[in-house]
C-alpha cells in the first residue's frame, strides 16, 4: 500500500504549496478524515445493525433480506463537514455487484486479509487516492452470529428458505458460507480534498 501513497502524497502537497501557507498539511487533512470516517463509519454500522436486528425480529430472517440494502437507509444525510461523502461497503466476495472493489478498495481488502490470517493490523486507513480525494477505510469482520443467517453456510445456518429470498434477489451472490471471524468487507468513505481544506481554514 505505500507504494501507492507516496506519489499521490506528493501531488497533494505540491499542490498545497502553492496556496500559500494556511493551507491545511496532508497530515492535518488525514487527521480529519480518520476522525470523520471514523465518526461515520460507526454511525452507519449501527444504524445498518439496529435496522437489521429490528427487521429480523419483526418479520424474520427471510423477509429481512430486502432490508439489508445501506442504500435504503437515509443515516448520513447528517453529513456535516463533508456533506459530499461518498459512503459505501465493499467487498472481496460481493452480494451486491455495486460493492465491487476498487482498484484501492480491492488492493485495502487484500491487506487486510492477509493482516487477518497472520493476526496483524486491522486498524482503520487513509489513503490520498487522487489529487481531489482521500479514502477512509475500515474492515468489517463477520463478528456476530446473527451475520451468519444469511452468510453462512448455505442450507444449514443460511435456510434453504432464505437461501432462495437471497438468489432470487442477487443471482450473482457469492457471500455465503463465511464463517466467524472472517473479514466480510470495509466501510469505504470518499472525503473530497477540498471540503476537509475548507473546514480546516476555517476553524483554523
Ligand atoms: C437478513 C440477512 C442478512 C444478515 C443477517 C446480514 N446480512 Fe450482510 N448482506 C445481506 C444482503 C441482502 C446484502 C446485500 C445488500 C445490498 O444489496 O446492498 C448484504 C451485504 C453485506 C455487505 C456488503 C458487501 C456485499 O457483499 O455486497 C457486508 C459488508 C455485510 N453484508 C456484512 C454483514 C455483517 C457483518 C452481518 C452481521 C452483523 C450481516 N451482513 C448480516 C444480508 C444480510
Amino acid at each position: 500500500m505505500r507504494r501507492l501513497i507516496i506519489p499521490l502524497i506528493l501531488i497533494v502537497t505540491g499542490c498545497t504549496n502553492h496556496k500559500g501557507t494556511s493551507t491545511p498539511s496532508i497530515n492535518e487533512l488525514t487527521e480529519l478524515a480518520m476522525n470523520e470516517g471514523g465518526e461515520i463509519s460507526i454511525l452507519a454500522q449501527k444504524t445498518l445493525g439496529s435496522q437489521l436486528k429490528k427487521s429480523i425480529s419483526d418479520n424474520g430472517v427471510t423477509s429481512a433480506v430486502q432490508f439489508c440494502n445501506l442504500a435504503a437507509y437515509p443515516i448520513l444525510d447528517t453529513l456535516k463537514i463533508a456533506p459530499n461523502a461518498i459512503i459505501k461497503r465493499a467487498s472481496l466476495r460481493v452480494r451486491n455487484q455495486k460493492d465491487e472493489p476498487s482498484d484501492v478498495e480491492r488492493a485495502i481488502l487484500e491487506q487486510y486479509a492477509l493482516s487477518l490470517e497472520n493476526d496483524g493490523d486491522l486498524n482503520p486507513v487513509v489513503e490520498v487516492i487522487n489529487e481531489k480525494q482521500v479514502l477512509y477505510a475500515k474492515p468489517i469482520l463477520l463478528d456476530s452470529p446473527l451475520c451468519l443467517n444469511c452468510h453462512g453456510q448455505a442450507g444449514s445456518q443460511v435456510t434453504s428458505e432464505t437461501l432462495k429470498s437471497i438468489q432470487e434477489l442477487y443471482p450473482n451472490d457469492n457471500a455465503l458460507n463465511h464463517k466467524m471471524g472472517d473479514l466480510r468487507g470495509i466501510w469505504s468513505i470518499t472525503f473530497d480534498i477540498s471540503e476537509l481544506t475548507n473546514y480546516l481554514k476555517n476553524i483554523k
